[in-house]
């Protein structure tokens, strides 16, 4: 069967949505990064790169002896990725289309695949980690960064902030996808055939303008969640606009959803 399809914003129109995301969650992945064995000299790529704000911070970390290949469904993100890298003067960061199920990426090729955020999109991501599988060199690392919807929460509790969630929750599940994946990565790592995965969690809280990230994430998916009879326009409106006051108001903090940080080697005698 296939795909129902990314439901929130590419191009232009998710991009700043993204920055936020990213200035949210950079220095997490770059610890997991450095943590999991990210180094000079390596070749990695990116699957899922949006429009290629981690593929950048791997760049810097691999160096002029390393490489980073962004892969994305979307031109529309990678039309941004590519002029980002040109205006970074970034030369070891190239950007492909390709699905995460056939990538089109050479076998055995890299030292280090990642992805972030973008299996929680897909209908197997099963199938997504196995074709990363085979884009590893024997011995070479999968790092994957996956989030969990169910963890959010607001301080002072909010019930429009829970029902946002649950809509986008919702939606996921209407169309096979699961907004909750984080929690159920450890077993798919095993599925696809990693040996003693090592994991961590983590829950950024967010204050201020990055609190607008919620916001924007349900305008991107209004049309969506209309289609898919989960609210009609007149509600979906009203929440947005709640959710604007709620990120708005300075005295609220938000517990985004919880992130599943999970890396294994490929060891072939296992396979
Ligand atoms: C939430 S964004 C994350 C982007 C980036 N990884 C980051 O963390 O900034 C998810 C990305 O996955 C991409 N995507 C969705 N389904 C895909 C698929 N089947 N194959 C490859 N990319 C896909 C979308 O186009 C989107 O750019």
């Amino acid at each position: 069967m296939p795909d129902k399809g990314y439901t929130l914003a590419t191009g232009d129109s998710g991009a700043y949505r993204l920055q936020i995301l990213n200035a949210i969650h950079q220095p997490y992945s770059e610890f997991l990064l450095k943590r999991a064995g990210l180094s000079p000299g390596m070749q990695v790529a990116d699957i899922g790169c949006g429009t290629g704000n981690v593929s950048f911070l791997i760049a810097s970390k691999v160096g002029i002896n390393g490489s980073v290949c962004g892969v994305d469904i979307s031109e529309a993100q990678l039309d941004i990725a590519r002029s980002q890298a040109k205006n970074l003067n970034l030369d070891n960061v190239t950007f492909t289309e390709g699905s995460a199920y056939d990538t089109g990426l050479p076998k055995e090729s890299f030292d280090l695949v990642y992805c972030r955020f973008m299996l929680i999109h897909l209908n197997r991501p099963i199938e997504a980690l196995i074709e990363m599988k085979s884009l590893l060199k024997p011995g070479g690392l999968l790092v994957c960064e996956e989030a969990d919807f169910s963890k959010a929460f607001c301080q002072p509790s909010a019930k429009v902030y829970d029902i946002c969630y649950e809509m986008l929750i919702g939606l996921a599940s209407s169309r096979g996808q699961n907004f909750c994946l984080g929690i159920e990565l450890y077993d798919i790592f095993n599925h696809a055939g990693f040996v003693n995965p090592e994991i961590s969690f983590i829950q950024p809280v967010v204050t201020r303008e990055n609190k607008r990230l919620i916001d924007m994430s349900l305008m991107e998916a209004r049309n969506a969640l209309i289609e898919a009879q989960l609210t009609d326009s007149h509600e979906v409106d009203k929440i947005i606009s709640q959710m604007t006051e709620l990120a708005l108001d300075n005295t609220t903090l938000f517990g985004i959803p919880r992130v599943t940080q999970i890396w294994s080697r490929r060891v072939m005698s296992k396979e």
